[in-house]
């Protein structure tokens, strides 16, 4: 055990310490980043969308461009921004759709993340442009054609076989079949059941498609408890200081399903390649039980858009009606989205906390394992 695990392990200030030691010794990891609006680093920003976090109050806390907002749906770093910084990256991985992106793709990686995209292809089609996680992964063929121009093939399998692969996708899909107003692409609802095998199984299409391209080591995410997020507690009039039953069961049947799913791919794909499940289900959960002991001072509003609908926090006057005061109180920065307060303590727990949290092995393990 390093110093900064044994600190890390002691201690709830966790998230301070992340940032005072970074791991050193080794190159830090390649990061290619899949998924949501919990990843996007900006790539929204290049589309015609209706699903945009490219003004203030956006990004007032990212310490990277003097907080100015550049896409990311938080007042301050992601989830994957953490773990990248913690592992040692000293840029983070720009967006795939940045002109200048593949000046990084061999240092930092790329990131492929879009706000309002889903596993399935139509999933966000009501925000209009989305790159869906299929798109994201041609998009990472691209990138891959681009690395082999620039090492031959015995490096790339190397260098691939050392980048994490992170992938934060579902939560738009599961939001969509909860929606009332939605149509589901035009069809009746499956049952729940079915709906989740679906999710899993295009996924699992998709992890195995990476790793036919030379992925090793694969972050799945689950989806976070979206019967607690703002936008659902409204949806479903739930009272104050309770989240919607049904739409956690939801969730939480995905993510039993996924589990299961990570965990036959570590069997079948053999000793070569490493999924790493992370349950930010339950440590979002018992942040929202135990938020004093957190430090935050409210669990279920956001500190952006007021605490009911529209919930319009982008752009919105400097005004306390539409910004709370002190966003390391809030676990929630708008409707959908945590602030980077929670983040923090999510991503250390993903990175250095026990099988619970990032399973079977944590993040940082995951970034130090060799492969047979
Ligand atoms: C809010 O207003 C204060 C004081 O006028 C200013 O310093 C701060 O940058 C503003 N924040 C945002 C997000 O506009
Ligand atoms: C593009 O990448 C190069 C090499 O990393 C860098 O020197 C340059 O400043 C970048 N340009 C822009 C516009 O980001
Ligand atoms: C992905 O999901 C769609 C829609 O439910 C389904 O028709 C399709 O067969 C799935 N694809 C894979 C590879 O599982």
């Amino acid at each position: 055990m390093t110093l900064s695990r044994a600190l890390h392990c002691s201690s709830l200030l966790v998230t301070a310490l992340l940032f005072i030691f970074p791991s050193s010794a080794a190159e830090p990891p390649a990061l290619f980043i899949f998924g949501d609006s919990l990843v996007d680093a900006g790539n929204n920003d290049y589309l015609v969308t209706l699903s945009k976090a490219n003004a203030q109050p956006y990004g007032v806390d990212f310490g990277f461009s003097g907080g100015k907002p550049t896409g990311r749906f938080t007042n301050g770093m992601t989830i994957s921004d953490i773990m990248g910084e913690s592992l040692g990256q000293k840029s983070l991985p720009p967006p795939f759709l940045a002109p200048n992106s593949s000046a990084a793709m061999t240092n930092s990686g790329i990131n492929y993340g879009s706000g309002s995209s889903g596993i399935f292809d139509d999933t966000g089609s009501f925000y209009i442009g989305r790159i869906p996680l299929g798109q994201q992964i041609s998009y990472f063929e691209k990138t891959r054609s681009q690395i082999r121009e620039t090492m031959d093939e015995e490096a790339a399998t190397y260098f691939f076989k050392k980048a994490l692969f992170i992938l934060a996708a579902g939560s738009n899909d599961i939001l969509e079949y909860l929606s009332p107003s939605v149509p589901f692409f035009g069809r009746e609802k499956p049952d729940p059941s079915h709906f989740q095998d679906a999710l899993v199984s295009n996924l699992t299409f998709y992890l195995k498609r990476l790793n036919e391209l030379g992925a090793r080591k694969f972050v799945v995410s689950d989806v976070g408890p979206l019967g607690c997020i703002p936008y659902v507690r409204a949806l479903e009039f739930m009272p104050a200081r309770e989240c919607s039953a049904s739409a956690n069961r939801v969730t939480e049947g995905y993510n039993k399903k996924l589990k299961r799913m990570v965990e036959k791919m570590n069997q079948e794909m053999g000793p070569e390649s490493k999924f790493v499940y992370t349950d930010t289900y339950k440590i979002v959960m018992e942040i929202i039980q135990n938020y004093r002991q957190y430090g935050f001072d409210d669990a279920l509003d956001p500190c952006c858009g007021g605490s009911f609908p529209p919930f319009l926090c982008i752009g919105v006057a400097n005004s306390s009606s539409s910004l709370c005061s002190d966003r390391s109180k809030y676990v929630f920065w708008d409707a959908f989205h945590p602030t980077e307060a929670a983040n923090l303590i999510v991503a250390s727990k993903l990175l250095d906390g026990d099988a619970a949290a990032a399973w079977p092995i944590n993040v940082r393990e995951l970034s130090q394992y060799e492969h047979k």
